[in-house]
């Protein structure tokens, strides 16, 4: 009997073969498909091409492809210099395959995140505890196997605080995949849904199919469904319809990044759900990990969209192209939604409300003070 996709790991290492091991999303639903990584190159096309994708997702990868490749550069490091040399050589290279990685995607801030924490790890054990090259890899191993399990802490505990918000029976609208299969588990948006399910609450969902890229139906309504939950999968301009006929109860959507004024960058179209939530006076939440509040950006303004090649609007999906030749065609990946049309964000330290500014700063405080608590 084949296996259900919620059984497979989203991103997985395999040390023994130096590989970082993925579901290829772009094949799902209908191919199952599970590739391993190993080169700079490999790790970079899987992070642009989608292969991998959701902002946790994207990090985990991120960061066991740092790892796997610093145990490349390790092979090639003159062992007849002094330590120290040793580990300014190693640095350079790893500094160089950092920003490489670096590059893949621009909008989604656990990306750099996860890479900066990486590095910190390797400075740390290399230049401030002056271990050996080999020590400071260990260490690079601990730390990104680390970055995958709490990404399965956060997303629950995200669940947690999302359910508090809704009630046995709701409708619950989402746009695009902030699902499992992009975490480490159990997704942000979807965490409430799939602890609801554990617990009966016979939520009804409503996923947006998400163009161009189709994450909603390929992905959501796919996991969602596998999962034995209530979904029905609705074209993106049909998100109105369906609040005016009173259908839902809250809009749970992921977050690519989110500035410090609360303003938040998601997959195209989230800003379009927001507006016509306010309207029909549905709360509308942005389930976001702390590792995607980005306090170095002031407002939505300052982050980075990423625009993508026409041939996702115009002919891919299609058996033949659907749109005319030399058409100027606009492809935006994500859109900012403002933060006055966002009723909370919900974190892993809680759920921040208006004024973002202020509530997402406690939140900083409250995960500094839980770090500290843990050293
Ligand atoms: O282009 P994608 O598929 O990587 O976009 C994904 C999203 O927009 C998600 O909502 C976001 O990354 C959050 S995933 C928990």
């Amino acid at each position: 009997m084949s296996k259900n996709i919620m059984e497979y790991e989203t991103v997985d290492l395999d040390d023994h073969d130096s590989s970082v091991v993925i579901i290829d999303q772009t094949k799902l639903p209908g191919t199952t498909e599970i590739i391993r990584l190993h080169t700079a190159q490999e790790i970079w096309d899987a992070i642009y091409l989608l292969k991998v994708r959701g902002a946790p997702a994207i990090g985990v990868a991120a960061a066991f492809g740092i790892y796997v490749l610093s145990k490349e550069i390790l092979k090639n490091i003159n062992f007849e210099q002094e330590q120290e040399k040793a580990f300014a050589e190693f640095y350079e290279k790893f500094s160089e395959q950092k920003e490489y990685l670096n590059s893949s995607r621009p909008t989604a801030v656990n990306l750099s995140w996860a890479l900066n924490r990486m590095e910190t790890i390797c400075l740390k054990a290399g230049k401030e505890e002056k271990k050996s090259v080999e020590e400071v890899v260990e260490a690079l191993h601990r730390e990104a196997i680390a970055i995958k399990e709490e990404d399965i802490w956060v997303c629950k505990t995200i669940g947690e605080f999302g359910l508090s918000l809704v009630k046995p029976g709701d409708g619950i609208l989402t746009h695009c995949n902030a699902g499992q299969l992009a975490t480490s588990k159990y997704g942000t948006a979807t965490a409430p849904i799939y602890l609801g399910q554990e617990r009966g609450y016979n939520f009804h969902v409503f996923a947006d199919e998400t163009r161009p890229l189709l994450q909603g139906a390929r992905l959501t309504a796919y996991e969602l469904h596998s999962s034995g939950v209530d979904v029905t999968l609705i074209c993106d301009n049909m998100s109105a319809m369906v609040m005016k006929n009173g259908w839902v109860n809250a809009v749970f959507v992921g977050c690519d990044r989110v500035a410090a004024n609360g303003d938040a960058a998601n997959k195209i179209g989230t800003s379009v759900v927001a507006t016509v939530a306010k309207r029909y006076g549905v709360p509308f939440y942005v389930c976001a990990p702390t590792s995607t509040i980005d306090y170095d950006t002031p407002t939505g303004a300052e982050i980075k969209i990423e625009q993508r090649p026409a041939g996702e609007v115009t002919e891919m999906w299609y058996k033949e192209r659907m749109a005319p030749e030399g058409v100027k065609v606009f492809n935006p990946a994500f859109d900012v939604t403002d933060n006055d049309l966002i009723t909370a964000i919900v974190t892993e330290y809680g759920i921040a409300r208006a004024p973002f500014k202020e509530s997402l700063e406690e939140i900083r405080k409250q995960k500094q003070e839980a770090k500290a608590e843990k050293e």
